[in-house]
């Protein structure tokens, strides 16, 4: 079953030291679109969420725990609504890049944790990502940078229309994100709306599978639910693997 933990991994061995290489998931789409929710339902069917963080098989990277760190300048804009979070350059890109290679190499790392209500990284304190089967990693612009998406095994976009989207950011905004009304609206009509346009929607063709309405959307939650099944039971001793597209896959990205 997939409650065993496998340490082979099938690219061999890492400095001596056999590696995972786990199957990496990049999950896109706009703002409020769903993103962080279909990433936690995936989880919740995979019966992942219950469990402890060192004996998970599937686990969740935010994008959003790379913000980068800013200046004294950039904090006060931020504190005013007119800094552009939504831009390319708002992430600590090297550490992404960094981080998933780290990840595809089977080792165990630190992220940093961020937290909206200062807009900055909370210092001494990370949270530890343990070697995995599968790995999700989601977030607005995941698919931007060529050197980051070409690391993702499968990429998926979450696609929930704009409206939708800003009704959910608003209440969510206000609620967990310790903002007021007037300053979630500025920052969206300013901001958020325009960069999405400019560097979100653009990488939606970059995208394996399109994901219509989001959570909403459990018939294409339980496809993808089942493939990671078939994943995690191939990781595991399965059978037919060499068949296994997973596998056409690695060959092909791996003998070029
Ligand atoms: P993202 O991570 O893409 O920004 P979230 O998953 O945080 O999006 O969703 C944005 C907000 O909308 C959250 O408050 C979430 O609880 C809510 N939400 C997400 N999906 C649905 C849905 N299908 N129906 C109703 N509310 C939803
Ligand atoms: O979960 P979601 O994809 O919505 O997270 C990304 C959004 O978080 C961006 O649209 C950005 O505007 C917002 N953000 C923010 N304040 C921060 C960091 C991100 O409003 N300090
Ligand atoms: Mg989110």
């Amino acid at each position: 079953g997939i409650t065993r933990k496998l340490s082979t991994g099938i690219n061999g061995k890492l400095n001596g030291v056999e590696a995972k290489t786990p199957f990496l998931i990049g999950v896109s789409g706009g703002t409020a679109s769903g993103k962080s929710t279909v990433c936690q339902r995936i989880m919740e069917k995979l019966g992942q969420v219950d469990k402890d963080h060192k004996e998970r098989q599937v686990v969740c990277i935010s994008q959003d725990s790379f913000y980068r760190d800013l200046t004294p300048s950039e904090k006060i804009k931020a504190e005013k609504g007119q800094f552009n979070f939504d831009h390319p350059d708002a992430f600590d890109n090297d550490l992404i890049l960094q981080t998933l290679q780290d990840i595809l190499a089977g080792k165990k790392c630190e992220i940093p944790v961020y937290d909206y209500k200062t807009n900055s990284i909370i210092p001494n304190q990370t949270t530890t990502i343990y070697p995995a089967d599968v790995v999700l990693f989601e977030g607005i612009l995941v698919f931007y940078f060529s050197n980051i998406r070409d690391l993702f095994h499968m990429k998926l976009f979450v696609d929930t229309n704009s409206d939708t989207r800003l009704e959910r950011r608003v209440p969510r905004d206000v609620k967990e994100r310790g903002r007021d009304l007037d300053y979630v609206l500025n920052q969206y009509l300013n901001f958020v709306k325009p960069a999405f346009e400019e560097f979100c929607l653009p990488t939606k063709k970059f995208a394996d599978v399109i994901i219509p309405r989001g959570a909403d959307n459990t018939v294409a939650i339980d496809l993808i639910v089942h493939h990671i099944w078939d994943i995690l039971h191939i990781k595991n001793g399965g059978i037919a693997y060499q068949q296994h597209p997973y596998f056409e896959h690695r060959r092909a990205s791996t003998s070029s």
